[in-house]
This record gives structure tokens, C-alpha cells and sequence, in this order.
């Protein structure tokens, strides 16, 4: 067997000439690289290695290389350019048995809910965090870290958490996570670990963590969420030991926890070693009023805060934030370090600087009219166009939850939409304990207003259609 480097720099590729195989070299190599080039391996562009670097390479005289490029530039595989130099040319590629499917067109517009605005991501003040951060770090920050994350995020974050969200936070019990998704994860494995055996969500909720449950060993249990939040009263009869709880803004119905749900959620947890974890992933968002403060500042012992940038400045940065029970920053630390060895440095320190410099609060003091623009645009577009698919929930967020009337279904709604390029979503897979009844959640935070409008317009148009049928 015989190896290809290609000219390029991309990599190295595999050929198998075969001296005693009785077929002509030039052709077992046109076909190796044939091959290749129609199952994307080799891909458009690619620069090939000269014939005489390739010739060397295998061991094979030039005009045996030249054969093969020759035909395969005959053939439209290979291109031959001015300057001596042979590419790849575009062809169709012939996906082999097992390929990972890419998915089909993306709708024009699109309610899929968890979109930020990432246009808007403050590149311009990432951009000094990062520079102060790469010019100021001592080189010591940069071996491996305390499970928990560097002390200047954990501090510059319990900071902000205490002023703007009515925390008790102490840098000691918070911990840097990879996003809400390994955060509650890792509490979810831990909890297992200690005994915990029945996690309790809110129904409807979230669908993803329901498996991260089962797959950390707890059962998972659904518990009714009123307009005051979650029942407290069915909570306390379905034997659960944690729970929880998106309790400044419920997701998807858009409830608030009263004062007396979150009272009664802290005396639950208070009667026997029950712990309450609190998923406040898009509180900062909150149009009418100023947000109510987190459960976590009425019991830190009982509460387990979790927070997340992923609706603040961006999904793709993967930072998220715990506040621990003293309890657990021990055994939570030492699930970080077991995971991933911690979260990356340079990261945690732009974003230590961002927020410490009030650049967080500007950026979501920017945001913050924007995206509520957004949602007074899709109300009231509701409002004047399908009237019936009256909005749940509180002025917050990035998301709007509607029911749809009895003669309509999600699967109905969401086909005619996608054929008039319309991406909604229905609510279904967020109900837990039994199919609850049918909605759409619109989540309106990547979207422009105009899009919102024309988003809504389409909609009416889908269900018009359907009414006709
Ligand atoms: C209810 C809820 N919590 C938290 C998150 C954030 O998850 P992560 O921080 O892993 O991006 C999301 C994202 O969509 C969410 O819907």
C-alpha cells in the first residue's frame, strides 16, 4: 500500500497500488483518487501534488502519474491550471451507505424557539476582554484549573448575580459550566450519586432533560405548572426528592412563580434533604416590570441556582453558571474536573472582564428593547390576524407560547406552514405525563420585525388553508 500526501497541506490520503495485482498502475491510481474524489474525500478545489512529487512519493516513474491525471482531467475530475498545478473539480458526490444526513432546506422564517439575536453579539467589547485578558494573564493561569471555574468569573459573576438578581452568591460556591446542559447534567449525576432517586419537572417543560434524568439513574416525573407556577401541592404528593424549576419565567407556558409558590417550593425542600434547582436561563428579559429576585436568595442551602449566556450574548459560547448548596461544591468540582478538567481560561476571564467592566449589563440593556419589540410585534400581529391563538404568559423572554383552537392540530398546522417556507413548533413534546392540548411556542429572538410580521401573515394563511379544506 502506497501513500498520497497531497500538495495542499489538508492531510494525507491512502492509495492501494497493488504491483502483483495484474491491472496497470496508472489505472489503480486514477481509480484510488476517482474514488475519493466522488465520495467528497478529496474535495473541490483541493490543490493535487505535483506529478513529480507524487511520482516520487509511490515510487512510480512520472509518465505513469501523468497517465492518470491526464484521464482524470478527461474525465472532469481534475482540473488543470495555468502555473503547472492540477485542482480538484466540483463534481457530484456519491454519498456512501451510512452518511449523516444533512438536513433539508431551513425554512425562510423560522419560530424555532432558543435563538437569540447572535448578529447583535457585542464583538467590539469581546474583542478588548479578550486583549486585555491575552495581554494580562499570568502564564500561571494557565495550567489546570479549580474544578469550579477561575476565581475571576466565579467573583465577577456572584456580583452581578447579588445586584441584579437578588442572589446570595459567594464565589466559593459557584461553578463555571459549559452551558446550562452540563451544569445540570453533572448536578443530575451527582444528586444520583447521593441517594436522590426522583427528579420532578414541570409539566409542560423542557423534553432534554427528562433523558439526562433517566440517564443519570433518577426517575423523572412531570407535576402540573398553574399560573402561578408549579403545583406546589401535587410537587409534595408525587414523592419526588428534587425539582425543577424555570420559576422567573416557566418555559414554555411563560408563568411567573408567585411569592407563595416559591415560599412553598422552599418549605418542600426544607422537610426532609430535598433540593430545588433553579433554571433561570432567560431572566434578564423581563418588559414590564423589573424581574422578580431567584429563589436561590430565600435558601441558598436548599436552592441549586443555574444561569447560562446562551439567551444573554450567544448559545455558541457555552458558558453557564451554578450556585451551589455548601454541600455540593465539593463533589460538583470534582464531577467538572472528572468531565472535562474545566471549562477553557481565556474564555472565562473575557467573559470576567466583560461583566466586571458593566459591558453585560449595556449589552442586555441594548437588547433588551429590541427583543421586546419583537414580542409586542408578534402579539399584536396575533392579535390583528388570528385573534384565536391568544398569548400565555408574561411579557418576557424570547419565546410566546399560544394554544391552537380544537379543530386544529400541530402536525396540520406546522405542514401548511412549512409549505409556504414558515417554520413553526409545536408544543407537544414538552408535556410529560400525558399529552396535554395542542400549542405552538414561538420563539421570536433571532427573527426582524419584519420577519415576525410576514412569519405571522404566512400562519394565518396556513390556517386559512386548512379551514377551506
Ligand atoms: C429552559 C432552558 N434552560 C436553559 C437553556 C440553556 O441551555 P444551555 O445553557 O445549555 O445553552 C435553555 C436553552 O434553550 C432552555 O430552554
Amino acid at each position: 500500500m502506497s501513500r498520497i500526501r497531497t500538495s495542499s497541506g489538508a492531510g494525507e490520503l491512502l492509495v492501494e497500488l497493488r504491483r502483483d495485482a495484474g491491472v496497470p498502475l496508472h489505472q489503480q491510481l486514477e481509480g484510488g483518487i476517482r474514488a475519493r474524489i466522488r465520495e467528497g474525500l478529496l474535495r473541490a478545489d483541493t490543490v493535487m501534488p505535483s506529478t513529480r512529487a507524487l511520482a516520487d512519493d509511490l515510487g512510480l516513474s512520472r509518465g505513469v502519474v501523468v497517465e492518470a491525471y491526464q484521464q482524470l482531467v478527461a474525465e472532469g475530475y481534475l482540473v488543470s491550471r495555468g502555473g503547472g498545478y492540477t485542482q480538484v473539480a466540483p463534481v457530484e458526490i456519491v454519498e456512501p451507505d451510512g452518511a449523516v444526513a444533512t438536513p433539508a432546506g431551513e425554512p425562510r422564517i423560522d419560530f424555532r424557539y432558543s435563538r437569540p439575536d447572535v448578529s447583535q453579539f457585542p464583538r467590539a467589547a469581546w474583542l478588548r476582554s479578550i486583549r486585555r485578558v491575552l495581554n494580562e494573564t499570568p502564564y500561571q493561569s494557565l495550567a489546570y484549573l479549580d474544578g469550579r471555574g477561575t476565581i475571576e468569573l466565579r467573583t465577577a459573576l456572584s456580583d452581578y448575580l447579588n445586584r441584579v438578581r437578588g442572589t446570595a452568591a459567594r464565589p466559593e460556591h459557584m461553578m463555571i459550566c459549559n452551558g446550562f446542559a452540563q451544569g445540570s447534567r453533572l448536578l443530575l449525576q451527582v444528586l444520583a450519586e447521593q441517594g436522590y432517586r426522583c427528579l420532578a419537572v414541570e409539566d409542560p417543560s423542557d423534553n432534554d432533560l427528562r433523558e439526562v434524568a433517566r440517564a443519570a439513574g433518577l426517575e423523572a416525573v412531570g407535576v402540573p405548572v398553574l399560573e402561578s407556577g408549579i403545583d406546589v401541592d401535587a410537587l409534595e404528593r408525587s414523592g419526588a426528592d428534587v425539582v425543577l424549576v424555570t420559576a422567573a419565567h416557566q418555559f414554555p407556558t411563560g408563568a411567573v412563580a408567585s411569592a407563595e409558590t416559591r415560599a412553598a417550593l422552599v418549605a418542600w425542600a426544607a422537610e426532609g434533604d430535598r433540593l430545588v434547582i433553579e433554571d433561570d436561563y432567560d431572566a434578564e428579559y423581563r418588559y414590564d416590570r423589573e424581574p422578580i429576585g431567584a429563589m436561590q436568595g430565600l435558601a441558598p442551602d436548599r436552592v441549586a441556582y443555574a444561569g447560562t449566556a446562551s439567551k444573554t450574548l450567544a448559545p455558541g459560547l457555552r458558558l453557564g453558571w451554578l450556585i451551589l448548596p455548601t454541600r455540593l461544591v465539593e463533589p460538583m468540582s470534582r464531577a467538572k474536573l472528572m468531565d472535562d478538567r474545566g471549562s477553557p481560561v481565556f474564555d472565562q476571564l473575557a467573559f470576567a472582564d466583560f461583566v466586571a467592566r458593566g459591558e453585560f449589563d449595556r449589552h442586555l440593556r441594548r437588547m433588551r428593547p429590541r427583543y421586546r419589540l419583537l414580542r409586542d410585534t408578534l402579539v399584536d400581529r396575533l392579535a390583528a390576524r388570528l385573534p384565536e391563538l391568544v398569548p400565555a404568559g408574561i411579557s418576557a423572554g424570547l419565546h410566546v407560547m399560544t394554544l391552537l383552537p380544537p379543530d386544529l392540530t400541530e402536525a396540520d398546522v406546522q405542514a401548511a406552514a412549512l409549505e409556504r417556507g414558515l417554520g413553526v413548533y409545536g408544543l407537544t413534546p414538552y408535556w410529560v405525563a400525558s399529552p396535554g392540548p395542542a400549542g405552538l411556542v414561538f420563539g421570536y429572538g433571532g427573527l426582524t420585525q419584519k420577519a415576525v410580521v410576514e412569519g405571522i401573515d404566512l400562519l394565518a394563511d396556513a390556517i386559512g388553508s386548512l379551514r377551506i379544506r
